[in-house]
């Protein structure tokens, strides 16, 4: 086990490059089960999450060979359809995109049900009403996914109750090569749904209208290898933004997309930061007191979920009452425990945190979920003293190499072993 030690209260001044999307590379990683041919995939961010699929890939019967760091090409011609780990499956969410790729490629799937953060209740009916219209009637059965079409699937016209990345995501993959169009209707607008989609049309798929809430997909005889590569990590970028704001830093943020990131930048403006925007770069920069604000969290281009933890942050450092609403996931908020270790002024009702600000104290606190280790990470940069951070697995499932990228920007951040204490004391 190990933990993250950090003596806060530093500037982080400098340059970070931004990594491939962890939530655009899971899917395309998966995706390459469709393919009966080499996909060569790069920009791929070095995360536990791309280690686990490529590892699944590989026990499905995929050739998985590692070009460099960033690079990986996989040949799924002879994939195994059923035969995911399912002690690797229950470890990630993105796990579950492997029943649309199944679907797609096979006309069955049989997958364990997901594991990823405990936001609450994280059901896929709206995954299984997709996979239904396109004639695969999934059930639920000994923790396993199961789906099977007797003559192939076939394109019809899906309207999701709400907006679900995974569901469009995954009904994107089985519709690809099903006969005739599928059409999608409040279909999540995403960029990692965009990327995907354009990564499935480089292999020769017929998908319109990625990015919009209406997406209609051509049913396409087979799919053939490509080379691609993801799109930089717009959740990564946001993170560092808020951790230079926090630390009334200097940061310069390259490999970036500035428009995906448009509504954290506003609400960064709003909190009184300066914000300034390149073709591939953004730079955050804040001197002085921060500004109370409300933030409401939405699907894509509203404010995102998974920017919602690290914002807590510089309200918990602002001056006066900020909001924090919460309206994409039942339960966000279990970090707040670990603030309130901190001394933070906040209370929950419901999907609505109220912050008082007036600033944190060092502690030790644990990463209850992956952005809101985060953003544990954020409140110990920003304050004076020693701030450890437990569980830090969870933060390394989606950050790459986030102790190298700190610390080359005066971070005064390290992992260390935790002993274990129990034997320490007898060995005493
Ligand atoms: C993806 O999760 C991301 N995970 C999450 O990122 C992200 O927070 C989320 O999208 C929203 O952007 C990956 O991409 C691996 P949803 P997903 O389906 O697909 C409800 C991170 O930090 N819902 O858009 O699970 C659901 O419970 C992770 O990188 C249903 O009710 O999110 C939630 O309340 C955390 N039924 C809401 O919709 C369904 O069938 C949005 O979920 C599907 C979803």
């Amino acid at each position: 086990m190990e933990k993250f030690v950090i003596h806060g209260g530093r500037p982080l001044v400098g340059e970070i490059e931004i990594s491939g999307m962890k939530n655009a590379a899971l899917p395309i990683l998966m995706g390459c089960v469709l393919v009966k041919g080499e996909c060569i995939i790069e920009n791929l961010p070095e995360i536990h999450d791309v280690t686990v699929s490529l590892q699944i890939l590989e026990a499905m019967g995929a050739t998985v060979r590692m070009l460099d760091r960033n690079t990986v090409a996989i040949d799924a011609s002879n994939v195994r359809y059923g035969t995911a780990p399912l002690e690797l499956v229950n470890t990630i969410r993105a796990s579950y995109y492997l029943m649309g790729a199944e679907l797609g490629r096979f006309g069955k799937t049989h997958v364990g049900y997901p594991g990823g953060c405990d936001f609450g209740v994280r059901p896929i009916d709206q995954h299984l009403k997709g996979f239904k219209v396109l004639g695969a009637d999934a059930e639920i059965v000994n923790g396993y996914v199961d789906a099977e079409t007797e003559d192939g699937l076939v394109g019809g016209h899906i309207f999701f109750d709400l907006v679900s990345v995974g569901a469009t995501i995954n009904v994107m993959l089985a519709a690809c090569m099903a006969k005739g169009m599928t059409e999608i209707e409040n279909a999540a607008k995403e960029p990692h749904v965009v990327d995907l989609a354009n990564f499935l049309n480089a292999c020769g798929a017929d998908i319109k209208g990625a990015g919009t809430d209406t997406i209609r997909i051509n049913g396409v005889e087979r799919l053939h290898g490509c080379s691609y590569a993801i799109i930089p990590d717009m959740i990564e970028a946001g993170t560092y933004m808020i951790a230079a704001a926090a630390t009334r830093g200097d940061l310069t943020i390259t490999n970036v997309i500035p428009k995906h990131l448009d509504c954290v930048s506003a609400k960064m403006r709003e909190m009184g930061v300066t914000v300034e925007e390149g073709d591939e770069w953004v730079r955050v920069s804040h001197k002085g007191e921060l500004t109370a604000a409300n933030v409401k969290t939405q699907p894509y281009p509203g404010y995102p979920t998974d920017m919602q933890p690290q914002i807590s942050i510089l309200m918990c450092l602002a001056k006066g009452t900020s909001t924090l609403k919460e309206s994409v996931f039942d339960n966000r908020f279990r970090y707040i425990d670990e603030l309130l270790r901190m001394g933070a002024n906040v209370k929950v009702d419901g999907k609505m945190a109220t912050f008082e600000g007036g600033g944190l104290s060092a502690a030790r606190v644990r990463a209850v979920d992956l952005r809101a280790g985060a953003a544990m990470v954020i409140a110990g940069l920003a304050i004076e003293g020693c701030t450890e951070v437990d569980n830090i697995r969870l933060i390394e499932r989606g950050y790459d190499h986030i102790i190298e990228k700190l610390q080359a920007v005066g971070a005064d951040i390290c992992r260390v072993e935790i002993k274990d204490v129990k034997a320490s004391a007898q060995a005493e």
